[in-house]
């Protein structure tokens, strides 16, 4: 019987039982009464689980005695009770076959030490075999897995929304090129030179900034939907929360406006929070004993706290009464920077905040202008500790107003043509929200660079994986 050490540690396999487990080598300690232990992990759960391997084991001194941190093995043996601190069972190895040894053990990255983040990154392909990455790996599956329980649960589907698009989303021009790289027929301009704007099959194109636009358009006839992949962003900003290649949560509701939206991002954090402690016990301890303190009981304190909403205009006067003395000035017309999300959040209401109705000019093309004619009803969900988490809007749904709203931003008439058509043909009041799948693992990891929380990071200038 072959059972993963989360079976083992868990009680899934009662004493006394034989099995086969498998997994690398964290450390091995050789006691002096003749045998070692071994501890093995295989990503099923957090601990490690300890192979008692004695010196009677017809390879004791040639291989067991050898093995080192990396190592991959094959253990045949009886689950027994462990007299050792820190675990109940703990196997009592028959045989010990060795898979794959460490080439260089004094050279194997991943020593049984604390490595640095900064370290850990230039081997991303190893750091998955650490404490942090095993569980950063859990809870991002577990996340993951949350999202669409919580839209399954509720009705919507799950559309899978295109990469390649010759639209940019939010009209940023934060864009990366998609090339056909037929480097022996490239397009040319009359001087000869690359023709860049027809790269793509003779098209131009670009990977997704969001897949906002697509996803209007099944919502517009499915009334919920959402989508969840990834998404690129060409800026060039080299900070812990921003990547080049992120993976962006995207739900949009019909016959919704504004506050239905308020009340969708409040439900879905907490469902998604209740899950992940919920599932993932142990790897938050582990969060909150070694990254950040506050990691499991702030997630618990949003869960049960009613989410304050109030408009831009009122939070701006906040910030402006607080006497705090901020870097950036709050006023009207300027975004709300991460001092001022905090001051809300954090001092000002001790909650998580949502931000409503912004000044229209500081939005979007395809945000819905409210009656006042200067704001746009967009929200954002500000959260202790972190600040933004949330960013949503109700949509421009009357057909008059989008086709202005479009002129004054610039946008190409025909490439949008088909996204005009939805207001053309039924259209309803709808509302969805982005969530940066990676700012949300920061926020529940407690791990505060955005490169920690994605297995291959993307950044500026930085692929090499
Ligand atoms: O605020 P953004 O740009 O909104 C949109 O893309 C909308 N189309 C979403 C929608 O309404 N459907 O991005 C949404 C979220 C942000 O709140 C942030 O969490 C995350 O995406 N995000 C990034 N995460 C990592 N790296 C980057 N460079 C990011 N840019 C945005
Ligand atoms: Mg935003």
């Amino acid at each position: 019987q072959t059972a993963s050490i989360k079976q083992v540690l868990g009680g899934e396999i009662a004493v006394g039982s034989e099995v086969t487990v498998q997994g690398w080598v964290r450390t091995r300690r050789d006691s002096k009464a003749g045998f070692s232990f071994i501890h093995l992990n295989d990503g099923s759960t957090f601990g490690n689980l300890q192979l008692v391997a004695d010196k009677d084991l017809p390879n004791y001194d040639d291989e067991i005695r050898h093995l080192t941190s990396g190592c991959s093995l094959t253990c045949r043996g009886k689950v027994v009770e462990s007299k050792g601190r820190g675990q109940s069972v703990e196997i009592q190895a028959g045989t010990v076959e060795v898979v794959g040894w460490v080439e260089d053990p004094d050279t194997y990255p991943v020593q049984p030490k604390k490595h640095s983040f900064e370290f850990l990154r230039t081997v991303a392909h190893l750091r998955p075999r650490t404490n942090t990455f095993g569980a950063v790996t859990r809870v991002r599956h577990a996340a993951a897995r949350a999202i669409h329980e919580f839209f399954d649960e509720q009705g919507y589907y799950w559309i899978n929304t295109p990469i390649i698009t010759s639209s940019d989303a939010e009209g940023a021009g934060q864009l990366f090129r998609v090339s056909t790289l037929d480097l022996m027929n490239l397009p040319r301009t009359d001087e000869g030179k690359i023709d860049f704007r027809e790269d793509f099959f003779g098209r131009e194109a670009f990977l997704t900034v969001s897949g906002q636009l697509n996803v209007e358009a099944y919502c517009l006839a499915m009334s919920k939907v959402y989508t969840f992949g990834p998404t690129f962003r060409a800026e060039n900003s080299n900070t812990a929360r921003h990547l080049a290649e992120f993976w962006m949560v995207e739900p949009e509701i019909a016959f919704a406006d504004l506050n239905d939206l308020a009340r969708l991002a409040e439900d879905f954090l907490k469902f998604v929070f209740t899950r992940v402690l919920d599932r993932c016990s142990e790897d938050m301890e582990f969060f909150a004993e070694r990254i950040n303190p506050e990691a499991i009981e702030r997630l618990r304190k949003l869960i049960e706290t009613d989410f304050v909403r109030m408009d831009y205009r009122e939070a701006v006067s906040i910030l402006a009464d607080s006497g705090e003395n901020f870097e950036y000035p709050a006023e009207w017309g300027l975004d709300l920077q991460t001092e001022h999300e905090r001051y809300l959040t954090e001092k000002h209401c001790k909650a998580p905040v949502v931000v409503m109705n912004y000044p229209d000019e500081i939005k979007a093309f395809y945000m819905r202008l409210n009656d006042d004619g200067k704001t746009a009803a967009a929200l954002d969900v500000l959260a202790p500790g972190i600040g933004e988490i949330i960013g949503g809007s109700q949509r421009e749904e009357r057909l008059d107003v989008l086709k202005r709203r479009m002129a004054e931003h610039g946008l190409d008439a025909e490439t949008y043509s088909w996204y005009v058509d939805l207001r053309r043909y039924g259209t309803v009041p709808h509302a969805g929200f982005g969530l940066g799948f990676e700012r949300l693992l920061n926020y529940i990891t407690g791990l505060t660079n955005i490169r920690d929380v994605i297995p291959y990071p993307r950044t500026p200038g930085h692929a090499p994986f």
